[in-house]
């Protein structure tokens, strides 16, 4: 069953500020890897603890989450995985959290909330807007992967990311998982309920030119 949390109350106008790569990696010259709307960040946890080679760092809205999230990192001790509470769209326009779109190999939407009726497509997570920053803010060659079991909500996203011509749509002939930020190809968990349910999955990967 889907959380709808509004991403528009005020509740989210508060910012955390991220720290340094320095501070919250082991290693931060790895690649980055950025998760938004990361859940309880299953996914995120398989990638840091078998890709050693990447960072990564979760987004996700629903406060409860993260901090369990936290609490099970600081468990298990991994150095290539943070997470940040809040609206994601917030955060990372953020004057103080800037650098990390900078400084990401790839971004990934996966399952975003669909938000089915027309007067709360402003709820969703992409927007023209945040695409146009993401396309002044992101390195060429940087990466954006998009997944959902939603036709309709997939082919708004297509459209809102094509509509910026920074962006192209890679082939997936042409793509070469074992070099993305998830080699083996794991699943979130959306993914796997939608697996064994037998849904469609419509996904896209697009490039910063
Ligand atoms: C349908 S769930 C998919 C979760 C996960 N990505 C997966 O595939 O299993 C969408 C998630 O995005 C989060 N979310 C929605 N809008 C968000 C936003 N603006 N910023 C950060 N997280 C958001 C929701 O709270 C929810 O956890």
């Amino acid at each position: 069953m889907r959380q709808h949390v509004n991403p528009l109350s005020k509740n989210f106008d508060e910012i955390e500020k991220i720290p340094s790569l320095l501070e919250i990696f082991d290693d931060p010259k790895l690649n980055l890897h950025l998760d938004i709307g990361c859940a309880s960040a299953e996914f995120l946890f398989d990638l840091a603890s078998n890709n050693k080679n990447w960072n990564y760092l979760g987004i996700e809205i629903r406060e409860r989450l993260v901090k369990t999230a936290k609490l099970k990192l600081q468990d298990k001790e991994i150095k290539n995985l943070y997470f940040v509470f809040g609206n994601a769209n917030n955060i990372l326009n953020d004057y103080h959290n800037q650098f990390i779109v900078k400084n990401l190999k790839s971004i990934s939407f996966n399952f975003p909330d669909p938000w089915f009726k027309k007067k709360h497509y402003k709820r969703r997570v992409i927007q023209p807007g945040f695409i146009n920053f993401l396309a002044n803010s992101m390195q060429i060659g940087s990466l954006i992967f998009i997944k959902t079991d939603v036709k309709d909500l997939f082919e708004y996203m297509d459209l809102t990311i094509l509509s910026n011509l920074n962006f192209k749509k890679i082939d997936k002939k042409d793509f070469n998982y074992s070099e993305s930020f998830n080699p083996n190809e794991f699943k979130t968990s959306r993914e796997k309920y939608v697996v064994i349910n037998e849904l469609n999955i419509f996904d896209s990967v697009y490039i910063k030119v």
